[in-house]
């Protein structure tokens, strides 16, 4: 089987060794198109591919229609909002993405802008530290639970909230599990955003709800900007002076957080999936997904 790799923004040359050694290993072939500058290039690449892995490519229906073989893309990532998932199953195609691989470099970056925050971002002032304080983590998935595992290192009290995992699960990985997100609000120190932006959750994080945290609250997005109700938070931070709010996803340009000086933080782009290991696992798991795939017709990670 032909397996493409087309990619905008390359893969680490260690993730590719690794995709070659596993497709080839499997006894198909790889195929690289890289830094491609016009969709031509993708278009013509994908003719005779039997299976896809991207980065942030876009799979829209023109790429489909062209891809007359193809039988599989992979998305190495946790976000897969660049495949159009009705057109890859209208033309038969299965589309998956690479969960969990990314979760670590992500739940590692919560620490680095926590401590940044709590240390009133190296300032010269004297900060605080973490250990013994409250932790609430909003969502127990991959992300979430890779923040519960670091957090227990750093001594802090965990709390978890998850609309969809059961309490037993939250309980089993030795987290406090809470009913809701106004009791994690109201009863953490610091609360880390890990829900997917849905339509439920979109805009969710807003006053009311930041506004039940204890005086000297951080709050640390590395989940979506969607689901932050930015004009909400910034005034409400207006008010509440002891308040902080460091993210990953920059805020809009109408919402001017830098104003609050010595409260805010965001990182200029998007950083919590920016490893090398996150870049190789990624890649890996896909070629692994991809081989799996045409062995057995396994559909584990399908999202369409
Ligand atoms: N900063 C980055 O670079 C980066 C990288 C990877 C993922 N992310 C983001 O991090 C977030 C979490 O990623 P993940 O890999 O842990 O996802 P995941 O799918 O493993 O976990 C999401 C969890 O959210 C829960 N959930 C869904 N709706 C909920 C709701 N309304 N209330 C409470 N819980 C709810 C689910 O039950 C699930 O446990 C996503 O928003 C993802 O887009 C960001």
């Amino acid at each position: 089987m032909k397996v493409l790799v087309a990619t905008e923004k390359p893969f680490a040359a260690a993730a590719v060794n690794g995709i070659r050694k596993e497709i080839e290993s499997a006894g198909n072939e790889l195929v690289l198109l890289e830094k491609y500058t016009e969709k031509s290039q993708l278009l013509e690449a994908v003719a005779d591919a039997d299976a896809l892995i991207i980065r942030s490519d876009k799979v829209d229906a023109e790429v489909l229609d062209a891809a007359k073989q193809l039988k599989i893309v992979v998305r190495a990532g946790a976000g897969y909002d660049n495949i159009d998932l009705a057109a890859a199953t209208a033309h038969d195609v299965v589309a998956e993405n690479t969960p969990g691989q990314n979760s670590n470099a992500v739940a590692e970056l919560v620490f680095g802008m926590l401590v940044f925050a709590v240390r009133n971002f190296f300032n010269g002032k004297a900060g605080s530290e973490l250990m013994g304080k409250k932790l609430g983590i909003l969502a127990f998935g991959n992300v979430g639970r890779n923040v519960a595992r670091i957090a227990a290192g750093f001594g802090m009290d965990v709390y978890a909230y998850d609309a969809f995992c059961p309490k037993e699960a939250i309980e089993a990985a030795g987290v406090k599990a809470v009913d809701n997100q106004d009791a994690l609000f109201e009863t953490c120190d610091v609360v880390s955003l890990h829900i997917p932006a849905t339509p439920e959750t979109k805009q969710s994080i807003n006053a009311s709800l930041v506004g039940k945290m204890k005086k000297g609250g951080v709050l640390v997005n590395t989940a979506r900007k969607e689901v932050i109700n930015e004009q909400e938070l910034l005034k409400l931070m207006e008010e509440r002076t002891d308040l902080k709010y460091v993210t990953d996803i920059k805020p809009d340009a109408d919402a001017d957080f830098a104003k609050l000086e010595g409260r805010y933080f965001s990182t200029p782009k998007k950083m919590g999936a920016q490893t090398a290991e996150a870049n190789i696992n990624a890649g890996i798991a896909a070629a692994r997904q991809i081989n799996a795939f045409f062995k057995d017709g396994c559909t584990k990670f399908k999202v369409n």
